[in-house]
């Protein structure tokens, strides 16, 4: 039997709660999404022709209008476990993506190596430790081969980002991860060219010192990371497993 997903309470209010949590970093919430997608554009380029992009745990689809406007010819995909939240992204965003809401521990809805690019922001500190094998298999499945995964995530080791994961409401049950502990979980799942990098280190309140950002990415201070793994052009399918 399944429970309510924890998101649901959240999807009329998402961007107001995450906007107060996130004050203390000087920048609304929108600022985190358009950052997030703007590393994955710099490192995918093109304007997405042919590009089927997935948005895994898009929520609210907060992300949904930076995707579209970075890769404006891209099919956009949006999937969650919350349907309440993919109702809210339906109706702010429908025209924009596809969303499709789906059952934790079911096999995504998409098709065998049907994505170019899947992406995912601050969902796996959400899912549980014991899923997260089963979880990445399921996207390198529906990946092609070829195909790349950007998962963005909290960094622990930044107290600014513990404060603020503190004090958001939405991120009680959350367990955060080290950059190399979800960089070696990538490698285990099969994924390939799998590299971590440190991003978001500059605050609003001192935006002007942005343009070191590009050079601190080994850095492991920053609010956020993101982990980047290829799918083996010759790699076999993945199945979904139960743990
Ligand atoms: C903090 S929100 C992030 C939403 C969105 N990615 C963003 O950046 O605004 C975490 C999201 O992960 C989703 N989530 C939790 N477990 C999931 C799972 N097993 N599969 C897909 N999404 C999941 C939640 O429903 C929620 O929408």
């Amino acid at each position: 039997m399944s429970t309510e997903p924890e998101f649901d309470q959240f999807a009329k209010d998402y961007e107001d709660v995450l906007d107060r949590a996130t004050q203390i970093g000087g920048e609304e919430s929108g600022y985190f999404a358009s950052y997030k997608v703007d590393i994955v554009h710099d490192r995918i380029g093109g304007d997405g022709q042919d590009l089927r992009i997935l948005d895994f745990g898009c929520g609210v689809g907060q992300s949904i209008p930076y995707l579209a406007g970075r890769f404006p010819k891209a099919e956009i995909l949006g999937t969650d476990v919350s349907s309440q939240s993919i109702a809210v992204a339906e109706a702010r965003h429908g025209p924009l993506a596809h969303f499709t809401p789906y059952e934790d521990g079911d096999p995504l809805p998409y098709a065998d190596a049907s994505v170019d690019v899947a992406f995912t922001a601050c969902v796996f500190h959400h899912i549980p430790q014991a899923e997260h094998a089963a979880v990445l298999a399921e996207v390198r499945r529906v990946l092609k081969p070829g195909g790349t995964f950007f998962v963005f995530e909290h960094n622990p080791l930044n107290p600014l980002t513990m404060k603020v994961v503190n004090d958001c409401p939405f991120d009680e049950n959350a367990v955060l991860i080290r950059a190399p502990e979800l960089r070696r979980r990538l490698e285990h799942a099969g994924f390939e060219e799998v590299r971590a990098r440190f991003c978001l280190f500059v605050p609003g309140q001192l935006r002007w010192l942005r343009p070191l950002e590009s050079v601190l990415t080994w850095c492991p201070a920053g609010a956020q990371y993101y982990v980047q793994g290829r799918r083996g052009a010759s790699s076999t399918t993945s199945q979904l497993q139960s743990v």
